[in-house]
This record gives C-alpha cells, sequence and structure tokens, in this order.
C-alpha cells in the first residue's frame, strides 16, 4: 500500500472513514488495473482522493497513464485535500473537472473521450446513479471495467441491479460485504427461491416478476450484488439492444 495511503487511514477520522473506499475496494481497483490493459482512468467522487490514490498506485508505472477526477465539491467541502494528497503521492497526471458528473459526463461524451477503467463513487440516489453509470457505459471501451462503490446502498442496489441485466455488461469481480443481519437475510432468501422455484418456475418471469422481487426469481445475481459493497463489471460488447428490450429484475 502507498504510504500516503496508509498514513490517510492511519489517521482517519470516523467521518472519512464512511465515505472513502475501504482497503478491500481499493484492492479490487488495484486487481483489475494489474488485469486489464488501462492508461484511461476516470472516476466520480474524488473526497479525499482515496480512491484515486489506490489507482495512482497502479498506474504510476504504466508509461501515458493519465486519470480524471469528477467532484463539484473538491474544493467547497474538502478544501482541496483529494488533489493535495495525490500531489504528495507525487501525482503529475490527474485532471480534476470541479462540475456534478451530470454536466461533466455528457460533455466528455461530446468531446469522443474513451476510458479503460471507471469508477462510480458519487451522489448515491437512484436517479444520479442511472445518469451516471449510463454515461460512463457510454465512455468505456469494449473490454473497459466499470466499478461502483457502495452497491450495499439500497439506491445504489437498485441501479445496479438494472444495469446488471445489459447483455453487453458481465460482472467480473466484487468486494463482500455481509454482515449478520444481511447474510441470514441472504439465506433465507435463498431457501424461499428454491421452495418457490417450481411455481416460478410454471408461472413463467412475467408473472413472477409480479409479485415477487427479484432477489428471489434471480437469486444467483441479485445475491451477489446483495452481498457486495463494490462490484465491477466488464463491458463485453457493443450496446445493440432494440427499442423495446427490457429484461427482469
Ligand atoms: C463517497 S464520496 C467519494 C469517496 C472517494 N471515492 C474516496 O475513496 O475517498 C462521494 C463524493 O461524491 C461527490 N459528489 C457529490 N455530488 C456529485 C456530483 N453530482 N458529481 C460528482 N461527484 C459528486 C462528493 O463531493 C464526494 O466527494
Amino acid at each position: 500500500m502507498h504510504p500516503v495511503i496508509e498514513e490517510i487511514y492511519s489517521s482517519a477520522d470516523d467521518e472519512l472513514l464512511a465515505s472513502a473506499i475501504s482497503p478491500d475496494e481499493g484492492s479490487l481497483i488495484q486487481r483489475i488495473l494489474t488485469s486489464h490493459e488501462c492508461t484511461r482512468t476516470i472516476e466520480i467522487g474524488l473526497a479525499n482522493g482515496l480512491s484515486a490514490l489506490f489507482i495512482w498506485d497502479i498506474q504510476r508505472a504504466k508509461p501515458g497513464a493519465h486519470h480524471v477526477a469528477i467532484d463539484p465539491f473538491q474544493t467547497k467541502d474538502f478544501g482541496g485535500r483529494g488533489m493535495a494528497n495525490l500531489a504528495r503521492a507525487g501525482c503529475d497526471s490527474c485532471t480534476l473537472i470541479e462540475e456534478g458528473s451530470e454536466i461533466a459526463l455528457p460533455a466528455l461524451l461530446k468531446s469522443g473521450a474513451k476510458f479503460d477503467f471507471a469508477l462510480l463513487d458519487g451522489f448515491h440516489t437512484f436517479d444520479q446513479t442511472m445518469v451516471d453509470f449510463y454515461f460512463l457505459n457510454r465512455l468505456v471501451r469494449i473490454g473497459g471495467v466499470i466499478a461502483v462503490d457502495d452497491v450495499n446502498n439500497r439506491s445504489v442496489n437498485r441501479a445496479v441491479r438494472y444495469f446488471a441485466t445489459l447483455p453487453s455488461l458481465r460482472i467480473i469481480d466484487s468486494t463482500p460485504f455481509a454482515g449478520p443481519k444481511r447474510r441470514m437475510l441472504n439465506t433465507s432468501k435463498k431457501i424461499a427461491s428454491v421452495l418457490l422455484r417450481p411455481l416460478t418456475y410454471a408461472a413463467g418471469p412475467a408473472i413472477s416478476f409480479e409479485y415477487l422481487d427479484s432477489s428471489v426469481v434471480r437469486p444467483g445475481l441479485v445475491g451477489l450484488l446483495d452481498s457486495s459493497s463494490m462490484v465491477a463489471f466488464e463491458k463485453i460488447d457493443d450496446d445493440i439492444r432494440s427499442t423495446n428490450w427490457y429484461d427482469y429484475l
């Protein structure tokens, strides 16, 4: 772990720890950056810069690597600490866009920008997550990766459940998030799912999804999303869905 990351964690208060990514999530990001060809990276939500530092720690060894961080509140709420921490770690290849992602992402798309890796860790409402993911999915090349933090947050979870149904995306990695209550819930849902399987099979997906939560009808996929804190999607193809495309979830 980079010494600046260690130092931030060791002196962090509860507020910083609640907003920043965890060491496990940092490791997930670093696994992806190591195993995939990534030079152009982007993140939504810089804050104190922990996620950007995990990214920089791998990317600094790659010639031409460049990071874009989007955060409208870097100066106002964080006093520039994210950028200052990156500078302390010797990062000289990060561009800060101090605008809301809803403004910055369409502008990047219009400019023709492309990225190999994206981290979504901004404003966590359902609608903002949908907008952010939509644009990141347009901005990331085929073979690139989009990691989403805080998928244990209900609003983020709902948005990610939808994107998990897209045929052009597949989940390739995740970090576990399983407090005892969540584990019990997940186990009981798995049991319910097995008991209800003959019924859901006979009724078909359209009827089953009218009555049951997708975590019971599709326990494999949703179970993973419900027991993770960060999930990474690989973009495996162009998005070629037709206008009426919909998959149940
Ligand atoms: C959970 S924190 C990010 C933590 C950071 N990734 C880390 O590991 O230290 C969420 C960040 O999203 C930013 N944010 C809030 N609204 C935003 C928006 N509309 N666009 C982009 N970022 C936003 C906040 O300023 C905050 O820095």
